[in-house]
C-alpha cells in the first residue's frame, strides 16, 4: 500500500485473476473483468461477508456458498442479497437522487464560499481537512440529522477508522463503536420526535418494515446510515484536494480549465476522479461457480475487484499514469458499478465541481508543499489525507 501502482500493473499483464490461498480469493485487476463482474445481478457474487471485509473474516475458508446473515441483528444492507438488500438501500437513496441533489447546489457553493472566507486569510492550511473535509462533513451531518456544528469530529473519526496497521485491515461497512455513537442517538431522537419525514434517511430507516413484519431497533437502523456517514465523509476531500494539485502542478492544464471554469471544471472533474479516487477495493463471496479468464471461482471463494487498478488499466484508458484534465471518459469504474454502485454519486461529482470551482474562482495561486503531504496506512485506500498549501 505504499504505492501499489507498480503491483497492479503487473497483476493486470501477467495474473489478472490472481489467487491469494490464504484468503481464498481472487484480486482482479483488469477495467473489463470487473465491470463485468460488478454488473452481474443475479446472485452469482454478494456481499454477504461485507464489502470491505478485514483479514479476519477473509482468514476464514468458507466450504460453500455463504447465506445471508440473519435479519437480527442486521448488519450493513449490503451484506444481503436482493430483494431485502435493495429495500433498505431505498430508505437511503431518497435525497441522494440526481433531482434533489441538484436542489444542494446552493448550499454547497455557500458551505464551500464560508470555509474560503475563513481559511484564505491564514494563508497556509490544509487542503484536504480545513477545506473539503468540513465541507463533506456538514453535508453527511444535514443528511442523517446530526447538528452541523459536530462536522469536525465527524470527520476526524472517520479518518481514524480508515486507518489499520499492515496485516489486520479495516471492517468498515459493519458497526464500529466510535460511528454508532454518534448515529444512534440520531435515531433515537427522531424515533422520540415521530420520525414525520422531515430528516429523510433517519426517518425512512425508522419506519422500514422488514419481512418478518419487525422494525429496526436503534442500533439497526443507526448501522444502516454507516454507508452515508463514511462513504459521504471519507473520499470527496482527498479527491477534491488532490485535483487541485494535479492541475497545480501542470500549469499548461490549469490554464486550459480556467480559461471557461463552468464548462471546463465538469470535464476535469471526471479525469480527477478517475486518477484520484483513493478506494483501492471491494470485496463479493460467490454463491454461484463463475468461469473467468479459465479459472473457476466456487461458491464460498471471494473476489476483490482491485477498482483502483482498473482507473490505470492501459486496456481502457491510453497513457493510464497520465493526467489529461480533458480526457475521454467513456466508462469509469470509481463509483463502482452494478448493484452497489455508489449511492452518493451525484452528491459526490455536485460537490468537487462546486469545490474546485469557487477556489479556482478565487484563488489565483497556490502552493502545495509536497514533502508535508501524506497518504496514511490504510487497508483499502491510498488518498491524499493532508495536502498542506499556502495560497
Ligand atoms: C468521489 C467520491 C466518491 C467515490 C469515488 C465513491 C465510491 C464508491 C464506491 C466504489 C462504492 C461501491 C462499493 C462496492 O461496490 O462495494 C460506493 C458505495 C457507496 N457510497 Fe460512495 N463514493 C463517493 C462519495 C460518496 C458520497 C458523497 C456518499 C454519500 C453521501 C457515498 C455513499 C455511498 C454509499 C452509501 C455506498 C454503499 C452503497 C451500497 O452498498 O449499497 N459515497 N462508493
Amino acid at each position: 500500500m505504499a504505492n501499489p501502482l507498480p503491483y497492479y500493473r503487473v497483476l493486470r499483464d501477467e495474473h489478472p485473476v490472481y489467487y491469494i490461498p490464504a484468503w481464498d480469493t481472487y484480486a482482479l485487476s483488469r477495467f473489463d473483468d470487473i465491470w463485468q463482474v460488478l454488473g452481474l445481478t443475479d446472485g452469482t457474487f454478494v456481499a454477504s461477508e461485507g464489502t470491505l471485509p478485514s483479514a479476519e473474516v477473509l482468514g476464514h475458508r468458507n466450504d460453500g456458498p455463504v447465506a445471508d446473515p440473519p435479519l437480527h441483528p442486521m448488519p450493513f444492507h449490503a451484506n444481503f442479497d436482493s430483494p431485502l438488500y435493495e429495500e433498505v438501500r431505498r430508505c437511503t437513496s431518497g435525497p441522494l437522487r440526481h433531482r434533489p441533489v441538484a436542489k444542494l447546489a446552493d448550499r454547497i457553493r455557500r458551505l464551500a464560499n464560508e470555509r474560503l472566507d475563513e481559511l484564505l486569510p491564514r494563508g497556509r492550511f490544509d487542503l484536504t481537512q480545513d477545506y473539503g473535509g468540513i465541507v463533506a462533513a456538514t453535508l453527511v451531518c444535514e443528511l442523517v440529522g446530526l447538528p452541523t456544528d459536530r462536522a469536525p469530529d465527524v470527520l476526524a473519526t472517520v479518518n481514524a477508522g480508515s486507518l489499520a496497521e499492515p496485516g489486520e485491515g479495516v471492517e468498515v461497512g459493519n458497526a464500529r463503536p466510535g460511528y454508532l455513537g454518534y448515529l444512534t442517538p440520531v435515531i433515537e431522537e427522531r424515533r422520540a420526535a415521530g420520525a414525520d419525514g422531515a430528516v429523510p434517511i433517519p426517518d425512512a430507516l425508522i419506519g422500514f418494515r422488514l419481512p418478518d413484519g419487525t422494525r429496526f431497533t436503534d442500533t439497526e437502523a443507526a448501522t444502516q446510515m454507516l454507508g452515508v456517514f463514511i462513504g459521504g465523509t471519507e473520499t470527496v476531500p482527498k479527491i477534491t484536494a488532490q485535483g487541485l494539485w494535479e492541475l497545480a502542478r501542470r500549469p499548461d492544464q490549469m490554464a486550459a480549465v480556467r480559461a471557461d471554469l463552468d464548462a471546463n471544471v465538469p470535464v476535469a472533474r471526471e479525469e480527477i476522479i478517475r486518477y484520484c479516487a483513493p478506494a483501492q477495493w471491494f470485496a463479493r463471496t460467490a454463491r454461484r461457480p463463475y468461469e473467468i479468464r479459465g479459472t473457476t471461482i466456487q461458491p464460498g471463494q471471494r473476489v476483490i475487484t482491485l477498482l483502483a487498478s482498473a482507473a490505470r488499466d492501459e486496456r481502457e484508458y491510453p497513457e493510464p499514469d497520465e493526467f489529461h484534465w480533458d480526457r475521454r471518459i467513456e466508462r469509469l469504474l470509481s463509483f463502482g458499478h452494478g448493484q452497489h454502485f455508489c449511492l452518493g454519486m451525484h452528491l459526490a461529482r455536485l460537490e468537487i465541481t462546486i469545490m474546485i470551482t469557487e477556489w479556482l474562482k478565487r484563488v489565483p495561486e497556490y502552493h502545495i508543499d509536497a514533502e508535508s503531504a501524506s497518504r496514511p496506512p490504510s487497508s483499502f485506500q491510498w488518498g491524499w489525507n493532508r495536502i498542506p498549501v499556502q495560497v
